[in-house]
C-alpha cells in the first residue's frame, strides 16, 4: 500500500494537533507540526527582535533548525538543539506566531524546510497553507473546523490541565482574533484548498474525527 502524504488545515484550536498526532499513530506516520516553526521563531524574537526589525528576524532564519521527536508520547519540538517544548504555547508566543507568520520573507524562508519533511511521503503535515501551498500535491487534504466557543472551550481545558486559567470571553476574542490575522494576510491565508475535505467536529470528539480521517486516508492508500 502507498504511503500518502496527508495535509491537514484548519484554524486555531480545531484540534489539528491532536487529531494529527492520532491518525499519525494509527497509520505509522511521521507527524509535522508546522504551526510549532512559526512558534519556535516567535520564541526566538522574544522581547528582543521586533516585528519591524525585518534584518533582525532575517539574521534569525539563518541559523534556524527545528526538529520534532516523540519522547514517551509527547512530541517534542527542538529549535537548533534545544528543547523548547515547554516555551512555545504561550498566548504571547501564539499571537507573535501568528504576526510573524504573515510577513513574507518569513514564509519564503521556511518554505524549502516544510517541503522537505513532505517529501518522503508517510506524513501527516497540520497547519493553515499544507494543503495549497506546502503539499498542493497530497493525497488527501482535510480542513478542520468547529465553532469558536468549542474551539476556545477546548483551549481552556488545555490551559487547566497546564495549571493556567484564562476567561472564556477571553479565549473566544483571542480565537477570533487569530482566525482573522491567519486568514485575513495576503500570502498564504488560513483558507480551504478546493479539494480538501471539511470536517467539523463541533459536535464530534477528536478520536471519532481522527477515526473518520483514518478512513480517507486508507481509501486513498488503497487507490493511490
Ligand atoms: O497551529 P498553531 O496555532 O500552532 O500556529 C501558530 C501560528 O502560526 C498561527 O496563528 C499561524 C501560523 N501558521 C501559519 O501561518 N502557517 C502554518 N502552516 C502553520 C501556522
Amino acid at each position: 500500500m502507498k504511503r500518502i502524504r496527508i495535509a491537514i488545515d484548519g484554524p486555531a484550536g480545531a484540534g489539528k494537533s491532536s487529531v494529527s498526532r492520532l491518525v499519525a499513530d494509527k497509520l505509522g506516520y511521521e507527524y509535522i507540526d508546522t504551526g510549532a516553526i512559526y512558534r519556535c521563531l516567535a520564541l526566538l524574537m522574544n522581547d528582543t527582535v521586533k516585528l519591524e526589525d525585518a534584518q533582525g528576524i532575517k539574521a534569525l532564519l539563518k541559523d534556524f533548525d527545528v526538529s520534532f521527536r516523540i519522547v514517551e508520547g509527547v512530541n517534542r519540538v527542538y529549535v537548533n538543539g534545544h528543547d523548547v517544548t515547554g516555551y512555545i504555547r504561550t498566548e504571547k508566543v501564539s499571537m507573535l506566531a501568528s504576526s510573524v507568520s504573515a510577513l513574507p520573507f518569513v514564509r519564503d524562508a521556511l518554505l524549502a524546510m516544510q517541503k522537505k519533511y513532505a517529501a518522503k511521503g508517510g506524513v501527516v503535515m497540520e497547519g493553515r497553507d499544507i494543503g495549497t501551498v506546502i503539499m498542493p500535491e497530497a493525497e488527501l487534504k482535510i480542513f478542520l473546523t468547529a465553532s469558536p466557543e468549542k474551539r476556545a472551550g477546548r483551549r481552556m481545558l488545555d490551559l487547566k490541565a497546564k495549571g493556567a486559567e484564562m476567561s472564556f470571553e477571553k479565549l473566544v476574542e483571542e480565537i477570533k482574533k487569530r482566525d482573522e490575522q491567519d486568514a485575513g494576510r495576503k500570502v498564504a491565508p488560513l483558507k480551504k484548498a478546493d479539494d480538501a475535505i471539511l470536517v467539523d467536529n463541533t459536535n464530534i470528539d477528536l478520536v471519532k474525527t481522527a477515526d473518520l480521517i483514518v478512513k480517507y486516508a486508507n481509501e486513498r492508500e488503497i487507490s493511490s
